[in-house]
């Protein structure tokens, strides 16, 4: 009897080799906390009177999924940004009227941008979200056809007019079209990101609170060690959204076809500054134009070629493909790039000095991956 148990606790011991504790430095320590709190409160937004406007949610909320925004009714914002897909649409690169060189960027906790698409072309969410209706490859409609749809409709039409005390038909095209872009931003400010296993711990250990501690697998722990460590992950994906803001290079061959570049935030700046939507223009509602500052002073510098924007990494398990053209399919793929990296391919001079092969095991690739699954959490709208 006595040598049974000692043969079936052998066993045991065998199959569940207590795994080590992670231990984490004051420096890494310091670094996770920096990923957090969240959530984080909302502000409106400065630029858009209508931010935070519960009637103005309501109307962009109907016209994220309205065609009546396309040319051919046949498409709306949520064809690409599909609720139902952490909005985005699974696809390398999107497809409106044509296909576009880009990947759709999956919509949320949108406050937290300074810059808007890849490249930031766009300086604020209202600019940004203009875009795809004039944009002969996405929706392809204009500014009168949007007014035109907009005045047809005595719902739509009443709406707009108890938002911005004037009616479609009264205002110019132009003016009808950033208010429907601001009525969609108001929308879009909604969309956010709840709490998530990685949350959970990083409090937990802002506490010292090992029990809480301990429900966050070694895995992950291990994964957010490299990360915030020899990884230097975090360098670039800061702070509380995982994201400095900022564009970089991180050797993503950035052809949009052979023999055609897509230029990364160099036409990322090039666009902003021609565009009469920016923050420096007549339609930033923000008196002081205190928003319109990062505009006015953004250099365009050679080594933007190539760069991208720093993608935030929250929920980044629900919105594969990845990197600016959706080449990367899984984050296995993407924990690859950066283990392998070719340094050949950088073309910047300041992404040459973060970025180097990584060279991980593949354990370490997969606790890597294991920590960048628990950013996810549901999505969620204002009602
Ligand atoms: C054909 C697909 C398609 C359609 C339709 C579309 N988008 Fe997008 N969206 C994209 C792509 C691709 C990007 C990345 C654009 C870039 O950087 O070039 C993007 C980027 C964005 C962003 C930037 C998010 C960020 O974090 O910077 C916002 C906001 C956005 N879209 C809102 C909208 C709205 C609002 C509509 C409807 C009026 C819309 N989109 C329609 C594909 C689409
Ligand atoms: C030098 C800054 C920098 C560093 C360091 C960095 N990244 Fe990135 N990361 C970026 C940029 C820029 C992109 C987008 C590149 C593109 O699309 O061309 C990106 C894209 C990603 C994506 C794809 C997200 C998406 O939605 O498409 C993931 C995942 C990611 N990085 C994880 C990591 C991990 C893990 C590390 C550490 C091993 C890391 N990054 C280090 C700047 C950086």
């Amino acid at each position: 009897m006595a040598g049974c148990l000692a043969l079936a606790a052998a066993g045991a011991s065998l199959a569940v080799k207590p795994e080590p504790p992670v231990a984490f430095s004051d420096e890494e320590r310091a670094a996770i906390l920096a990923h957090g709190p969240w959530p984080p409160t909302f502000t409106p937004d400065p630029s858009n009177r209508v931010s935070g406007d519960p009637a103005a949610i309501a109307l962009g909320r109907q016209l994220f999924s309205d065609p009546r925004l396309s040319r051919d009714r046949d498409r709306a914002c949520a064809t690409c940004h599909n609720p139902a897909r952490a909005f985005a649409d699974g696809r390398d690169r999107s497809i409106g009227l044509a296909r576009v060189d880009r990947n759709a960027i999956a919509l949320a906790n949108l406050r937290l941008n300074r810059w808007f698409g890849w490249t930031g072309a766009a300086d604020s969410l209202w600019a940004q979200s203009l875009r795809p209706i004039l944009d002969a490859k996405e929706l392809g409609a204009s500014a009168e056809l949007v007014r035109e749809r907009l005045a047809a409709d005595p719902g739509l039409a009443a709406a707009y007019a108890g938002i911005f005390g004037s009616t479609p038909t009264a205002d110019s095209p132009e003016l009808v079209l950033v208010n429907t872009a601001k009525a969609l931003a108001a929308f879009q400010e909604t969309i956010t990101t709840g709490r998530t296993a990685f949350d959970a711990f990083r409090d937990a250990l802002a506490s010292a609170d090992r029990q809480a501690m301990a429900n966050y697998s070694l895995a992950a722990q291990r994964g957010l060690k490299i990360f915030v460590g020899k990884g230097r992950c975090t360098v670039c994906h800061h702070g509380a959204n995982f994201t400095n803001g900022e564009f970089d290079d991180v050797g993503v061959p950035f052809f949009a076809e052979p023999g055609r570049v897509d230029p990364g935030r160099h036409g990322g700046i090039a666009a902003l500054r021609a565009s009469p939507f920016n923050l420096l223009g007549r339609y930033n509602d923000d008196p002081g134009k205190a928003t319109a500052s990062p505009t006015r002073y953004v250099e365009q510098l050679h080594r933007n070629w190539g760069e991208f924007r720093v993608p935030s990494l929250r929920n980044v398990a629900e919105t594969g493909p990845y990197m600016h053209n959706g080449s990367l399919a899984t984050l296995r793929d993407v924990v690859r790039h950066y283990s392998e990296i070719d340094v050949e391919r950088l073309h910047g001079d300041d992404g040459a000095r973060l970025i180097r092969p990584l060279r991980l095991s593949a354990r370490e690739a997969a606790d890597l991956v294991s920590f960048l699954e628990t950013l996810s959490a549901k999505v969620s709208t204002a009602n």
